[in-house]
């Protein structure tokens, strides 16, 4: 992309060819051109047998009426229709090649702003890009592709982050050196797990967090916001299926958010909405930081009599959530153990936090607590617990 384009309506340049290589070769089907500019790529695909329509989009009133003009002189194939949006937020249905020749320059103050709708992708440059790349999976049929062009401009290594880490991946059609950058045109496709989403219906598919091992997204299933959870694709080694195995178990106790399915190396659960208690503590009254205790205590319990340690309970900061329930995440250390240490480690967590507990004037006797947790772990009766559960009451 040469940076200084003055017109508003981006004249086909060396990213515009190199795209459109490919689009005569790939493209197939119902076929959307975003950021259709002069509409180069667009009546290539239209002039494609195995192209049934094409539906060239542009965020640019000035390119929309420029391109009406053109259909008016018939110019344009009767296979072409022309809307006006920005990226897919005008766009219904689906397709099953999805071109872009994006604004992929990071912002330089210089450019004109009459071109810099068509050139600058943002502050870094690939920022349009990454808006893409979210929303594309709603918008792709079951074996759809995408077809992008970028430069080394755009930062390559943050793009393919994105790509991947929104369940994408891409082969590079061709690199083309052109003076001051290298021009990329990928070929994008589902990942396993998409695919495999698109067949259980779950569309608006949302990366959420992503941890060490897992990568968690939301999605909407049955008109229900749920979590996918997931290894990361580069893992030899996974967890997730040991996870949901045991989810499952401790589902039928009403613990951990209700798996609805799983498929290999993930699993689609509840979503579960509320705070995390790191942040929940920050503002609960003395009442909710008990009930909070007990009832995390509670289920404490109920895993140490199913012979689970979860790990972790001694810091769970972000593997509580709290709202109307108390919901345990992350069962991914989870495992079977013959002296279960859910209790007593979250007996820790509470010693950990009397800061907060003083703020509330709740004064816990840190030694007594101490030794009620050691007499509960060398003895795991239901006596000893409801001593440790009588102290929190008492707070
Ligand atoms: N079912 C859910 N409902 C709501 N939020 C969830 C759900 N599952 C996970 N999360 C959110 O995603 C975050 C990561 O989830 P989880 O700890 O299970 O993933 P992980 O890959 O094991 O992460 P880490 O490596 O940090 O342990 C949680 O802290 C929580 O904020
Ligand atoms: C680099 S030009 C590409 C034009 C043409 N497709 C080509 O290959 O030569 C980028 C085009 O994207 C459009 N555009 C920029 N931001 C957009 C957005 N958010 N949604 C849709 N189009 C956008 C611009 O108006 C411009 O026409
Ligand atoms: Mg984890």
């Amino acid at each position: 992309m040469f940076a200084r384009q003055r017109r508003a309506i981006y004249e086909p340049a060396e990213d515009s060819h190199l795209l459109s290589e490919f689009v005569k070769k790939l493209a197939f089907g119902k076929v959307l051109d975003v950021g259709t500019g002069s509409g180069i790529q667009a009546f290539e695909a239209a002039k494609l047998k195995k192209v049934r329509s094409v539906l060239a989009a542009d965020i640019s009133d000035e390119v929309i009426r420029h391109l009406k003009n053109k259909i008016n002189k018939k110019e344009l194939n009767s296979k072409i229709k022309i809307i006006n949006s920005d990226l897919f937020s005008d766009i219904k249905g689906r397709f099953d090649t999805i071109i872009f020749n994006p604004p992929y320059l990071p912002l330089d103050k210089r450019e004109p702003l009459d071109s810099r709708l068509a050139t600058t992708g943002g502050k870094h440059g690939y920022e349009t890009l990454h808006r893409f790349f979210n929303d594309l999976n709603d918008h792709l049929t079951k074996n759809g592709i995408a077809l992008i062009v970028f430069s080394s401009l755009t930062n390559k290594e943050k793009v393919d982050e994105f790509i991947i880490n929104s369940g994408f991946t891409f082969e590079i059609l061709k690199e083309e050196k052109v003076s001051f950058e290298t021009l990329y045109c990928y070929k994008l496709k589902r990942n396993w797990l998409l695919s495999d989403l698109f067949d259980k219906n779950i569309v608006n598919i949302k990366e959420l967090m992503k941890g060490h091992r897992g990568i968690v997204f939301t999605g909407i299933y049955k008109n229900k916001k749920v979590a996918i959870k997931s290894q990361i694709l580069n893992l030899r080694t996974t967890t997730i299926d040991r996870e949901a195995k045991l989810i499952v178990k401790l589902n039928k106790s009403k613990i951990a958010p209700k798996i609805l399915f799983s498929g290999h190396n993930y699993f689609v659960y509840e979503f579960v909405e509320g705070e995390l208690v790191i942040d929940y503590l920050k503002h609960a009254s003395k009442k909710m930081v008990k009930k909070l205790f007990l009832e995390v205590l509670r289920q404490c319990r109920v895993l140490d009599k199913m012979h689970i340690t979860k790990e972790e309970m001694t810091n769970p900061y972000k593997h509580i959530i709290v709202n109307k329930r108390v919901v345990l995440i992350d069962f991914e250390r989870a495992h079977y153990d013959s002296f279960p240490q859910n209790v007593t480690q979250f007996c820790q967590y509470i010693m950990k936090n009397k800061d907060i507990l003083k703020c509330q004037k709740m004064n816990i006797d840190k030694e007594k607590l101490i030794r009620l947790a050691r007499q509960y772990k060398s003895r795991q009766t239901k006596e000893n617990y409801n001593k440790i559960k009588g102290l929190i009451l008492a707070l």
